[in-house]
């Protein structure tokens, strides 16, 4: 029997299974839609570096924290972090993370909308009506942002009442795979265009002069929200997890796959948009800014689509939106799963009214987004970029003050055998306890101190 583990819970059914619905939460529209347009506008390379630095230095070890409290505690965040006799104030940091994925999923369900019905826009582009490829391509139409927004949430319930084992990690061990290959496929085509290699040089060519303390606030955020960490979508997910699964190893598989699609989707698309600049669309303003960096995966690729052999166009376009919205949604289901499961455990709830309950009401705030796409960026900057790597201070501080690094080596031991006197357990405390915390609150120092000068 597992320490607190409720019959109703569910667990993942192999490791694999696993590995793949984490890679699910964070491989989404973070790597396609916001990774590309943050290299683009932070100076390329410049970018990716301090990024790969986060991902490696702060997310992976706070990974592998969330992971081992889920699978300790057995349960989502606000009970987990009420274990190990922990101070009541640890019960808001819970709250904090419940609250923060309720939020990211209001606008990302936005968003996810918008890859489906780009679906369409493909569709009709080719069946040449331009009249209703442009409608479902208008990114500001709020009737149709609203539509998609609602079958979004609807798809995602679905799966999540559909449970862990037979909805979420069957929905996955499909979509991922397939991701990769269109990606690769879509790469494969884009360095056969005129203008691809410019923008292979724009991306890699880094340019440091761009590095401050914003792009590391930057870097920090999309670091966090890539990898699906500081909310507690991690603890929730680990919580399903037996005793047999290697933690260190699942986490590490997890950060590589993320950092690999993001930067294949950085080659795809930062690429794909100078070859739409070499066939006469404007991608850069007069002062040599990014013009609606937010829309360039659905700016860029469209006009690649369009300009394929239209038979090849129509494949490669509906299955790449397709693909997209898979990945989106194996997200948007790990955002729900997070306060379905909170509601699950605290309030007795059956799965399947805990997920319509919620999705409803988050669906509600993605309706008000719909139709208002500014507050895409405000929320993003509180409950992403501050919300996230805030919360992973305090998952940090939780583990190292209240369960204590050497009780979290003793549970890491599952699944890892003579994990102390191995090298990640000798690097692995002294990373959460001194580098983790130590970059966010110097990052976080910072942006505030440069905000109120
Ligand atoms: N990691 C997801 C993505 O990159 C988004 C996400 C953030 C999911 C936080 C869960 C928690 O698209």
């Amino acid at each position: 029997m597992e320490l607190n583990k409720s019959d109703n819970r569910g667990n993942w059914s192999s490791k694999l299974g696993f590995i793949l619905a984490a890679a699910g939460s964070a491989i989404g529209l973070g790597n396609i839609w916001a990774y590309p347009s943050k290299v683009a506008d932070n100076g390329g390379a410049a970018f990716i570096l301090i990024y790969v630095l986060c991902c490696f230095l702060v997310g992976y070890p706070i990974m592998v924290s969330e992971l081992a409290i889920g699978r300790k505690t057995g349960k989502s965040p606000f009970g987990a972090f009420r274990s190990f006799g922990a101070p009541k104030f640890f019960g808001i940091v819970g709250l904090w993370g419940i609250l923060c994925g309720f939020m990211i999923l209001s606008f990302y369900n936005v968003v996810a909308g918008w890859t489906l019905s780009y679906v369409f826009e493909e569709i009709f582009f080719f069946a040449g009506n331009a009249d209703l490829a442009n409608w479902f391509g208008d990114l500001g139409n709020g009737h149709k942002n609203a539509v998609f927004s609602i079958i979004f949430m609807f798809l995602t319930i679905g799966i999540i009442t559909g449970g862990v084992a037979e909805g979420i990690e069957k929905a996955t061990k499909i979509m991922m795979p397939a991701l990769l290959a269109i990606l690769l496929f879509m790469i494969a085509f884009v360095f056969t265009q005129d203008g691809a290699s410019e923008g292979l040089i724009y991306y890699i060519k880094p340019d440091f002069s761009k590095i401050t303390f914003d792009l590391f606030f930057k870097a920090m955020g999309q670091a966090f929200f890539s990898l699906s960490l500081g909310m507690g979508t991690l603890i929730t997910y680990g919580s399903y997890l037996n005793k047999k699964a290697n933690i260190p190893q699942a986490a590490f598989y997890v950060t590589m796959a993320d950092l690999s699609i993001a930067f294949l989707a950085g080659l795809l698309i930062i690429p794909a948009m100078f070859v739409a600049q070499s066939s006469g669309v404007t991608i850069f303003d007069e002062a040599g800014n990014l013009i609606a960096s937010t829309t360039l995966v659905f700016n860029a690729l469209p006009n690649l689509f369009h300009s394929m052999h239209p038979l090849l166009g129509l494949f490669s376009g509906v299955l790449f939106f397709l693909l997209l919205s898979m990945a989106a949604l194996t997200s948007t289901i790990s955002l729900l799963e997070v306060p379905v499961s909170y509601v699950i455990d605290e309030f007795k709830v059956k799965r399947k009214v805990a997920a319509y309950i919620i999705g409803f009401a988050i669906l509600s705030v993605s309706l008000a987004i719909a139709y208002n796409l500014n507050l895409i960026d405000l929320f993003s900057t509180i409950f992403n970029d501050i919300g996230l790597p805030l919360g992973g201070f305090m998952i940090s501080i939780f583990l190292v003050y209240v369960w204590k690094t050497n009780n979290a080596l003793i549970e890491l031991n599952n699944g890892y055998d003579g994990i102390d006197s191995s090298f990640f357990g000798k690097l692995w405390p002294f990373m959460v306890k001194y580098i983790s915390p130590v970059l966010i609150g110097i990052v976080f120092f910072q942006t505030i101190y440069s905000l109120i000068r």
